[in-house]
């Protein structure tokens, strides 16, 4: 119930969410005159395709697909196109943090006007100022953490990924339903458990941390680092251990990022999936332990990493338990097969490109969050120790 207490989103926790309970929180939120209108993407995954198939019974449900990873500003415009003569009043965005961050996008340009691509950037020409219809977010990956966070990612036209941030991209509802995530692929379930677990690093070595924020995410790091593992051999045995463990614990890092943003690994990884479309948690995993091994160089961090740790593996000396912290996630990472160089990835990349390609992320808001100040050099070295 803490979470509850500290984000403006309900949280619904709930093993199953059958047609009837979406028609109900349909009714909650648009009543008599409710027209809802469903974001996702368009691959198969039974427990929502039965029950939206049930809902459609029940009541009219405009249900639009035109969702990809890492959404691209021209898809979300022809979904809000195909709405605008339509009263929707309730958008409902199920799926990854791909189909959530595309719906906040799709009720935040229906309600205000204009293009996307005018929203995104530092010199952005158009501002949220209002939302007309309710948001609920129903995430099938954990994850993003996008149900309760008040940003949305999107790649612009220059091909450009920005993060879209505003208190009115926030959702009303959040349903966390464990039958979504049950079936997670393998390499769905490693790489987004590794962004969930960003999530919670990079709210503890972040300059806007507060005590409020360091609690979030201290827990939330302890509740992944203890369920990522069980969840990942549930995709390979099907037992369904550690999923909604996972699904609560990838929430509540969302609830602390959301509060100071993320830092340098996301800033990093942001490039490498402009460039090379490397999927966002495969992208944060990739230089998680460099950045910890940067970030460490901060006293109070290490205190907290050390806090994290203590959690996990009892109590002890403050360098033994930062250094079984990160030989904890390597051993993740290897055992979850995510890649640890430009080799594993399949990406040639050669040292007189590394300015060029990663200078750019210096410039990123999200970089400046990071605690130890990141510079050209440092972006250099690490991404050289890569190659
Ligand atoms: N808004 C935020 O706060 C926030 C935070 C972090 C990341 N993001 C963004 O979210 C996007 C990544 O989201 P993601 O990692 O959740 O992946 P995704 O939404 O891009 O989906 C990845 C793949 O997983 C599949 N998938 C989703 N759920 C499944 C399930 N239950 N079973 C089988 N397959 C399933 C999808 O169909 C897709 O093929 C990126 O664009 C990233 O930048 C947003
Ligand atoms: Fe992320």
């Amino acid at each position: 119930m803490f979470e509850q207490a500290i984000t403006s989103t309900k949280i619904i926790k709930t093993g199953q969410l059958s047609a009837a309970d979406l028609d109900k929180l349909i009714f909650y939120c648009g009543g008599e005159q409710a027209h809802p209108c469903i974001i996702t993407d368009s691959n198969p995954l039974p427990s929502r395709d039965r029950m939206l198939n049930e809902l459609r019974k029940k009541r009219q449900v405009e249900v639009l697909n035109r969702v990809f990873p890492d959404p691209k500003v021209d898809d979300i415009m022809v979904m809000v196109n195909g709405l605008k003569e339509k009263p929707v009043n309730v958008v409902i965005g199920i799926g990854g943090g791909s189909s959530m961050d595309s719906a906040k996008a799709v009720a935040a340009v229906l309600s205000n006007g204009g293009d996307l691509n005018d929203y995104l950037g530092t010199d952005a020409t158009r501002k949220i100022e209002k939302r007309d219809m309710k948001l609920i977010l129903i995430p099938t990956t954990a994850g993003t953490g996008s149900e309760v966070t008040k940003v949305g990612v999107y790649t612009s036209r220059s091909g450009r990924k920005y993060t879209l941030g505003h208190p009115l991209m926030q959702a009303d509802i959040a349903v966390l339903a464990t039958e979504y995530v049950l079936g997670l692929p393998p390499a769905i379930t490693a790489s987004t458990t590794f962004d969930a677990l960003s999530h919670a690093l990079e709210t503890l070595w972040n300059r806007n941390a507060t005590p409020l924020t360091d609690r979030v995410a201290i827990e939330s790091a302890v509740r992944i680092l203890k369920w990522m593992e069980p969840a990942y051999e549930s995709s390979l045995t099907g037992t369904g251990e550690g999923r909604s463990e996972m699904l609560e614990g990838a929430c509540m890092a969302g609830i602390g990022f959301s509060m100071t943003g993320t830092a340098a690994v996301h800033a990093l990884s942001f490039i490498l999936s402009e460039e090379w479309h490397v999927p966002h948690g495969i992208a944060c995993a990739f230089t998680l332990e460099d950045v910890y091994r940067m970030n460490i160089s901060d006293g109070n961090t290490r205190k907290k990493l050390a806090q994290v740790a203590g959690a996990l593996f009892g109590k002890g000396d403050e360098d033994r338990l930062v250094a079984t912290l990160l030989d904890r996630m390597l051993t993740l990472k290897k055992k979850f097969g995510l890649p640890f160089t430009f080799r594993d990835l399949h990406i040639e990349l050669d040292e007189s490109r590394i300015s060029a390609l990663f200078d750019k992320s210096l410039d990123d808001p999200k970089m400046k969050n990071n605690i130890v100040p990141v510079d050209k050099r440092i972006v250099f070295e690490l991404i050289r120790g890569k190659i």
